[in-house]
């Protein structure tokens, strides 16, 4: 699993700052105590990355992966504003929390700093039958994909499942390599091909449904097993009838 509960663990008393700190306080609850002189209260965006996010992050947005695992992914592929206002409001994974610590204002400007400012990596469309090939030749001997159930998921022993990475996680991983996964710069992936192993691992994350709404993702064969168990039930069924007639 990606996240050891050791990290998890000291990565604790963080969270539980985090949210006791009031609002008007805006440099308590921050991670060392050296950084908090270095604005309560600042609005500008690129203060508020240096002081709460680089140090999980990078000063670039570019990831800090620790000896155990990846302290903070890379930012350089988050566009979307929204997106990084949420994380930044509600903390995924073993990320704080900053929607008590940081005002609305404050979130408004680091976002946009993220966005503007850290996002170098450029996103498109991709093509998703290109992406497959690329994703067999350079990720799955680390990060395989199998059929399990009638859907496809992520296996692999020596690398963490894909399910729940956004498309800027992705890509960020890619061009980066955290820990001890190699980095994919622009000459051995393009830009282009970047996005299109993007597209195929999100969409490997959701594939489309193969039909049999209740039954989802079992597809045909496990329908056919259904039926036969409602058939085997319905033969029983009219055998205890018979034998209650008989007796
Ligand atoms: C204690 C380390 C830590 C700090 C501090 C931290 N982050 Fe994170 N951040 C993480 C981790 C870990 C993730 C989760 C990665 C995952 O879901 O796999 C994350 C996820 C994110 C994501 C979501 C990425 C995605 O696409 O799903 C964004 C955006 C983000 N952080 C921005 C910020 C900003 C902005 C700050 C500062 C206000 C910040 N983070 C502070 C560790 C941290
Ligand atoms: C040599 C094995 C290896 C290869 C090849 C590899 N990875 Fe990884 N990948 C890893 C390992 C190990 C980690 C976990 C790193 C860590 O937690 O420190 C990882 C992590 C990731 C993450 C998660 C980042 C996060 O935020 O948690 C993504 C996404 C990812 N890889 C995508 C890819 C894609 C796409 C490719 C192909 C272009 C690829 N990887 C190729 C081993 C590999």
């Amino acid at each position: 699993m990606p996240y050891s509960p050791v990290l998890v663990g000291a990565l604790l008393p963080l969270i539980l700052i985090a949210p006791a700190a009031p609002a008007q306080h805006a440099g308590v609850g921050a991670p060392a105590p050296a950084q908090q002189a270095a604005g309560a209260g600042a609005s500008n965006g690129s203060a508020i990355f240096a002081q709460r996010c680089s140090q999980c992050h990078g000063d670039r947005g570019q990831g800090i992966a620790s000896a155990v695992t990846i302290a903070g992914p890379s930012l350089q592929a988050e566009h979307d504003a929204g997106k990084v206002m949420t994380a930044v409001e509600w903390g995924p994974s073993h990320m704080p929390a900053f929607s008590r610590v940081l005002s609305v204002l404050q979130i408004h400007s680091v976002s946009g700093y993220v966005t503007t400012q850290l996002a170098i990596i450029p996103l498109t469309q991709g093509d998703l039958g290109e992406g497959g090939k690329l994703f067999r030749v350079y990720c799955a001997s680390c990060h395989r994909t199998a059929v399990r159930g009638g859907a496809l998921a992520f296996t692999g022993r020596n690398a963490p499942a894909l399910t729940n990475k956004s498309a800027a996680l992705i890509a960020g991983a890619v061009r980066w390599g955290p820990g001890t996964m190699p980095s994919f710069p622009e000459p051995v992936l393009s830009d282009q091909q970047l996005s299109s192993v993007v597209r195929y691992v999100k969409f490997v994350q959701h594939p489309p449904d193969p039909g049999g709404d209740p039954l989802k993702y079992y597809g045909p064969v496990s329908e056919g097993l259904a039926a036969g168990a409602v058939l085997m039930i319905l033969i029983g069924f009219t055998g205890w009838i018979e034998k209650g007639e008989k007796g």
